[in-house]
């Protein structure tokens, strides 16, 4: 049942051009397709089809003899295909009973498709492989306003794109909806019309994602030279989607979550992702559209690749300093943790049994990593030599990692294939530094390791990029950033100096390894007050809290003067980016103490984790307590809400100060500042705090307000699980669910009540009972046999188990064999089946 990378063939018959025509219905939807074959070798045709009544079939305008053909579940196989044909088929299905949300379904009355990975098998019969290429004239045939496919609108509801495309990049959208529109001349003085199309009533909130689209535009032809290409650029927001969005060509489909924004219902981070998520979308039109994969295997070739892009492009927009602190919380917090579980996998997996599995933070945010080392160790000028020779070459193409590394080896002169290995070793690498002084000799010894990981017991040295500085005692910087490339298992560094200096190591975070090295806490402070690299300063705070959360877990340790002090010194000090210090007060998250702890070889337990973290931040509050008021006055943002960064890094700043006063005043502040709100991200901080407070009074008054809003409303329900205090938050995670506005089948609703519970309240979904364990496990049961994208996805909750003590594992190992032997979908079952082992 898995497919392997190594067994990868081309298709022996190909198809060049696709015309479709959909006449629409909720319940009998008819798909005739035409499709323009090829022979490229000898052999049958195996054409994909999933869920897909045949109504016709025929080959060069005659009816197909039933005999020339074999139809099952799956595949459609032609046994005699001629060297060129045309081959017509005509399909019904009911995209209205469609709630998988793969291939063509309904959402809110819209017509909308998915067909990444596989999806479009479940419209009609095809090679559904991302190495066949070909172009589209499409003809949408219903009684709606809008018809929009990929490419150019030739005639009302008929679309042709000119770009070589495969099934995967294929979208529909039809439906009653209203455009907000502009323009854009590219560089190359095309003239494309932009729009963002929605429901009627939505139309005031897509300014952003217009005004963001415009400048992921104008950034990728500064940057990467790489210009639009059609008349026309669409976005669609739809409800019910199984992820953030979909780059189709010329007809973007997205969460609604990742598009609408209003200053009364979105928060900062909100318009930052819908940034983000724009320009990423927007930006695989070069890198996945014009050029894309050739197996699925190779995923991480558009998508790290892509996300790396979509870094760089919020770096240069908002503080790359913050910008990147905040990309490296998400790696570790996910990729991290995926890559020390069973889920464990290479950035380029060498087998899988659903590619849906493998979306992961490992192809995407490592896939993002392994691009940043490339870039730092050929350095900027030869990134962009490698980039242009690779758009240049495989323009029009269905590539491969190789052909991408090649162009970087031929461009730069470089050897790449140690290099390689980060595409195929899995496993996150440990750097150990030991330093040594002695008679004016400062040494660094390095070593490197990557544990074993599932499938991979023996692991070879990665090339590392270390950037590295030293600073004097008196916080001066005695050598600037130098980039080491560790490459072997062990390695040292010697320098000639008076004193033995501060190690700045891994600026910038330079590679994505654990760095095990034992500061003193004098230096980490003279690092936390000098570096002149923010992610170090960053880092050098965090190790300093973080030591003191695992003694206060691990031996009830209190909290020491000299660590509140420095708290004190950067929350009050006016000369750093309101952003940054916001970062720096924030503790180190439940579950990345519990990972730390198990690396350190303690069972984590999650209740005296979750109370050593309130207790921390209740001794910061006494700390703060008599700056707090004018601190906090000092973030009021004064005059019409504005989403850019400068405002939004003073109300995170605004937020956390508001959270330490409400452990002090019992929710006066908060209560105030809930009713001062006059934006989403300033009420949501206020009821977030009141929450904490066990104040639930505010819950009601939110509803009310905010009853007829989806997205406002997935706010409202997440928040009160992912803020009520353990002991009720899988309660709470159940009433919600009982609620008729809990709609399983809306994968927002869904993750907002369980993964609020799962993800966002990691004490109450650890409850000892095992309450929480069997509340997802019911839940995720029940939604595979409709949606199973979504219910293997949210499964990964489950993929520590091996971290916690034996009765937690038993209860956490139950409900993994639960739904694993409950299981309707591959998804799930493969899923379950690896965190099993
Ligand atoms: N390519 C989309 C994006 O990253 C994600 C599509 C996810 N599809 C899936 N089947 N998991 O931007
Ligand atoms: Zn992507």
């Amino acid at each position: 049942q898995p497919k392997y990378l190594a067994d990868y063939a081309p298709p022996p018959v190909t198809v060049t051009h696709v015309d479709l025509h959909f006449r629409l219905d909720p319940l009998a939807t008819r798909i005739r397709a035409r499709l323009t074959c090829e022979r490229r070798e000898p052999g049958e045709m195996v054409l994909d089809g999933e869920q897909l009544k045949l109504i016709s079939i025929a080959m060069d305008g005659a009816a197909l003899d039933p005999s020339r053909y074999t139809l099952t579940d799956t595949a459609l196989t032609l046994h005699d295909a001629p060297d060129r044909f045309i081959l017509e088929t005509e399909a019904e299905i009911a995209p209205e009973t469609n709630k998988a949300l793969e291939g063509l379904y309904m959402s809110g009355g819209m017509y909308c498709t998915q067909c990444e990975a596989e999806g479009f098998r479940r419209i009609t019969w095809m090679l559904d492989r991302p190495d066949v290429m070909a172009t589209y004239d499409v003809e949408i045939e219903a009684d709606l306003p809008v018809r929009l496919s990929n490419g150019d609108e030739v005639a009302p509801g008929k679309w042709h794109d000119p770009w070589l495309k495969p099934t995967y990049l294929f979208a529909l959208v039809a439906g009653n909806l209203v455009a907000t529109s502009d323009r854009f001349t590219t560089v190359e003085g095309r003239e494309v019309a932009l729009n963002v199309w929605v429901r009627p009533g939505d139309e005031g909130r897509t300014g952003y994602a217009l005004d963001a689209l415009k400048r992921s535009m104008l950034w990728d032809e500064r940057v990467y030279g790489r210009a639009y290409d059609l008349s026309v650029f669409n976005i669609v927001a739809v409800d019910d989607f199984n992820m953030g969005a979909m780059e189709n060509k010329g007809l973007n489909i997205f969460n609604s979550r990742y598009v609408l924004a209003s200053p009364e219902t979105a928060t900062d981070s909100d318009y930052a992702n819908i940034e983000r998520i724009v320009a990423h979308e927007y930006f695989h039109n070069w890198t996945g559209n014009r050029i894309t994969c050739r197996d699925w295997f190779q995923l991480c070739l558009k998508e790290g690749l892509t996300v790396f892009r979509d870094q760089q492009f919020m770096q240069d927009e908002r503080s790359a300093a913050v910008q990147r602190i905040g990309d490296v919380l998400t790696l570790r917090a996910r990729q991290f943790r995926e890559d020390a579980g069973p889920l464990a996998h290479p950035v380029r997996p060498e087998s899988f049994v659903e590619i849906n599995n493998f979306y992961t933070a490992t192809v995407y945010e490592k896939g993002a990593e392994v691009i940043g080392m490339l870039r730092r160790l050929v350095g900027p000028e030869g990134y962009a030599a490698g980039c242009a020779l690779y758009f240049e070459r495989h323009d029009g193409e269905a590539c491969t990692i190789e052909d991408w590394l090649d162009c970087f080896a031929e461009a730069t002169g470089r050897d790449l294939s140690q290099f390689k290995l980060w595409y195929s070793q899995a496993g996150t690498p440990v750097v150990t530094v030991r330093e040594d002084f002695k008679n004016g000799r400062y040494r660094i010894d390095l070593k490197q390791e990557t544990p074993q990981t599932p499938d991979q017991p023996n692991k070879a040295p990665l090339v590392i990029p270390l950037a590295f500085g030293l600073l004097g005692r008196d916080g001066r910087e005695i050598q600037a950033t130098r980039i080491h490339a560790l490459d072997t298992a062990t390695d040292r560094l010697e320098f000639d100096l008076d004193e033995k200096p501060i190690l700045s190591m891994l600026r910038g975070f330079s590679a994505p390894v654990i760095l095990q090295h034992d500061q003193t806490d004098a230096d980490r402070l003279i690092l936390l007050a000098h570096d002149t690299d923010p992610f170090i300063r960053w880092e050098a705070g965090r190790m300093l809290s973080k030591s003191r959360l695992m003694a206060a877990v691990t031996d009830g340790a209190g909290f020491d003067a000299g660590w509140l002090d420095a708290l004190h010194r950067l929350a009050t000090d006016e000369a750093a980016d309101p952003a940054f210090r916001a970062l720096a007060l924030a503790l180190p998250s439940e579950d990345d103490l519990a990972g730390s702890l198990h690396a350190a070889s303690v069972v984590p337990d999650p209740d005296r984790i979750h109370a050593a973290r309130k207790s921390a931040q209740r001794a910061i509050a006494d700390r703060l307590a008599d700056d707090l008021p004018a601190l906090r006055a000092a973030m009021a943002v004064p005059g019409p809400y504005d989403p850019r960064a400068a405002d939004a890094g003073k109300r995170a700043l605004g937020a956390t100060l508001l959270r330490l006063q409400t452990l002090r005043d019992g929710g006066d502040a908060a209560r105030a500042a809930y009713a001062a709100a006059d934006n989403m991200t300033d009420r949501m901080a206020a009821f977030t705090c009141l929450l904490e407070a066990r104040d639930t009074s505010v819950a009601a008054a939110f509803e009310q307000d905010w009853k007829h809003d989806r997205l406002v409303m997935d706010k409202w329900f997440m928040a009160q699980v992912a803020h009520a205090d353990p002991s009720e938050a899988v309660a709470q995670a159940e009433a919600l669910t009982q609620r008729a506005d809990f709609d399983a089948s809306n994968p927002n609703r869904f993750r907002a009540v369980l993964g609020g519970l799962s993800a966002g309240n990691p004490a109450g979904f650890h409850r000892a009972d095992g309450a929480g364990y069997a509340l997802l496990a019911d839940w995720l049961i029940t939604l595979d046999a409709s949606n199973p994208q979504t219910a293997a996805r949210m499964s990964a909750a489950f993929e520590t188990w091996r971290r916690y003590d034996a009765d937690r594992q038993t209860l956490m190992r139950a409900a993994l064999e639960r739904m694993r032997d409950a299981a309707s979908s591959r998804d799930l079952r493969e899923m379950t089946d690896r965190m099993l082992g």
